[in-house]
């Protein structure tokens, strides 16, 4: 049987399969924003990166080979995601208590699980539109946290290329493939694949509000999985 360690834990895989794909499958977790079972990957998160035989990778777009040492929940790892958690906070307009995915969003979530207690750094409050323009659905900008996701489910399940990434470095943004760059103008409907993907509140039903209550929404009830070593709140959080 091929397998490779993961945090001491021998976890078999098939052929072609990544580490992330394989863990998730042993039943193993690995944290991630940007990756999906469905869907190809993207590398563009880097929440899930890891240490494979000592160097530092992405889970989701490394293959798995026998043998490989790989450690993931260590302090050190989960002390760089939640900075990169922090800084994907205070790149956008992320204002939990007032946003319907809260509970279900996995950036809140990511942040819960690896100790985030606060920003710690200025918040940028960038301008972004909020696009209103399609007859079921939201698109807010603010909250988008530019893992592709949307971008690979209209593509590739789909078939319908309805998102695609603009701009560069800090302009880089999330754009409607219509004619007016307007959703309501696009081939996209509710029933999309897209429709349900993003990991965040960028993209929301509408007329829909508070079908689930707060407190029993889904990382309400299963919280990710924390770490072996929380920060203290006297803890640098910029390590
Ligand atoms: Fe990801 Fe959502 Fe932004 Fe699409 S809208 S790139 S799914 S955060
Ligand atoms: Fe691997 Fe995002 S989950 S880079």
């Amino acid at each position: 049987m091929n397998a490779f360690m993961l945090d001491g834990v021998a976890v078999p895989f098939e052929g072609g399969d990544t580490l992330m794909a394989a863990a998730t499958r042993a039943g193993q977790h690995v944290p991630h924003l940007c990756w999906h079972p469905r869907l190809g990957q993207s590398g563009a998160c880097r929440l899930c990166t890891v240490r494979v035989d000592g160097h530092l990778a992405a889970a989701c777009t490394t293959r798995a080979t026998p043998g490989l040492v790989v450690e993931n929940r260590t302090a050190e790892l989960d002390n760089k995601r939640r900075l990169l958690v922090q800084l994907l906070f205070i790149e956008g307009n992320h204002f939990c208590p007032s946003c319907e995915k809260s509970g279900a969003c996995r950036l809140q979530a990511s942040a819960y699980q690896v100790g985030m207690h606060g920003p710690e750094f200025e918040e940028f409050y960038p301008h972004r539109p909020v696009d209103a323009s399609h007859p079921d659905m939201w698109l807010d900008l603010n909250r988008c946290i530019l893992c592709k996701l949307c971008v690979r489910a209209s593509r590739e399940i789909d078939g319908k290329d309805v998102f695609a990434i603009g701009g560069h470095g800090i302009a880089s943004h999330l754009i409607v493939n219509s004619p007016s760059g307007l959703l309501g103008d696009s081939a996209f409907e509710a029933s999309d694949f897209a429709a349900e993907v993003c990991p965040v509140g960028a993209i929301l039903p509408k007329r829909r509000g508070f079908a689930v209550p707060i407190g029993q929404r889904p990382f309400d009830v299963a919280p990710l999985p924390a770490g072996p070593s929380l920060p203290t709140d006297t803890d640098d959080d910029t390590r």
